[in-house]
């Protein structure tokens, strides 16, 4: 078992909190701010023991000078002083004798948020290679190191396995709870259905070998479907096809064939345009130019009859293209029969949750995932960095 900020006195001392606020953002604005609200728990209980709190946390990927503007945390500064309705000390740097300072001058209970750790990927990828210099800089203004931030658990960085590696360390609540949901998985009540969406087959290779053996079926729907229909055989039309993947979609389909449950039909059309008209036909006929972009009525019933008696649901990836409504159907239905049917469910991350959210059943699931990649990488069996590096009890 791992520690968990519980198990750390926390009183008088500089912690530092590394949280996943990558959040989505359009012209400058915070559009979900899930991951920011789902970090409060650890952030107040820092508060309630009297701790002198550091956040820091990347946001978007660096590449270029022009990347910097657009992906600085001071939204996520004014979100999280809004919410925890406390002033945020933001410091624009990521490094300065100005921040040492204010940190030296910290009173308890206070909080001040460090910019964009992957602002040092511009100076040789420094946060993301784990630089050894920039690790034991940002491990010397603390005196314990909390990983809270799950999303980014399968990243090896400075700011998580480099920090965490040179201080006391913990978990916070949220990869507390995100590991206790997940870890239901690893002896989940049966009949367990593992559902799959999404564009690419290349995404959740790891995933299907992990889960094809444990799992008793395997839902497939998104546009990954249209790969495995070509590897039965099907006439796919013009709809995505992940062409490198054919054979392994070919060889699992050979090997587990009861397993593996497809679409039988599809909502179809010649482009993704919401104005453009759509068409239910069964796979297989889809003309030359259509595309299928959600799944049909006899696929919902096929797969919620699969659904009927499952105990335990794990499910990544939406199965349609739910940001159109007319393609939402599909992923909506199923949503309601996980739900209705009470069954534990676990959204992987990333785009289910966002779907889950827009069609209203984000609260209704047993656990939504703020991790996308960190899901995925829990669910191929894969040893996780930012937490390997956390004391056990
Ligand atoms: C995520 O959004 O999946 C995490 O924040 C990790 O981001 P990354 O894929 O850019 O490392």
């Amino acid at each position: 078992m791992k520690k968990t900020i519980m198990d750390l006195d926390l009183a008088g001392k500089h912690v530092i909190i590394r949280c996943d606020f990558n959040v989505p953002l359009k012209d400058g604005k915070i559009i979900d701010d899930t991951r920011i609200v789902e970090s409060l728990d650890t952030i107040r209980y820092a508060i309630g023991q009297r701790a002198k709190i550091i956040l820091m946390s990347h946001l978007g990927r660096i590449k270029e000078e022009s990347d910097l503007e657009k992906n600085s945390l001071t939204p996520v500064a004014m979100c999280l002083g809004e919410l925890l309705r406390l002033p945020i000390k933001f410091i624009n740097r990521t490094r300065s004798e100005k921040l040492k300072e204010i940190v030296a001058n910290m009173k308890e209970g206070e909080i001040v948020l460090i910019e964009n750790t992957r602002f040092e990927d511009l100076d040789g990828k420094k946060e993301s290679s784990n630089d050894e210099e920039l690790a034991s800089y940002w491990a010397s203004l603390g005196d314990i190191f909390i990983n809270d931030a799950f999303g980014t658990i399968h990243r090896a960085h400075a700011s998580n396995v480099g920090i965490g590696s040179k201080l006391p360390n913990a978990i916070g609540f949220l990869v507390e709870k995100e590991l206790s949901a997940l870890s239901r998985l690893d002896n989940p009540e049966r009949p367990y259905v593992v559902i799959l969406g999404g564009s690419k087959v290349s995404d959740k290779i790891g995933v299907i070998q992990n889960l094809v053996e444990k799992a008793d079926k395997i839902i497939i729907g998104g546009g990954m479907a249209f790969t495995f229909l070509k590897a039965a055989g099907y006439n796919i039309g013009n709809s995505i096809l992940d062409n490198e993947n054919i054979n392994f979609c070919k060889e699992i389909l050979e090997k587990y064939q009861s397993k593996i449950i497809l679409p039988v039909d599809v909502n179809a059309a010649i482009d993704t345009k919401e104005s453009t008209p759509s068409r239910i036909v069964k796979v297989g006929d889809l003309q030359s130019n259509e595309m299928g972009l959600d799944i049909g009525t006899e696929t919902i019933n096929l797969f919620a009859k699969h659904l009927m008696n499952a105990k335990t649901v794990v499910w990544n990836g939406p199965l349609g293209m739910y940001e159109i409504p007319k393609y939402s159907i599909g992923t909506e239905q199923i949503l309601r029969c996980v739900t209705e049917y009470k069954i534990e469910t676990i959204l992987g991350g990333g785009d289910i949750v966002a779907a889950s959210k827009k069609l209203g059943y984000k609260d209704k699931v047993s656990h939504a995932s703020t991790g996308g990649g960190a899901t995925l990488e829990y669910l191929e069996g894969k040893e996780l960095p930012g937490l390997k590096v956390i004391n056990e009890k």
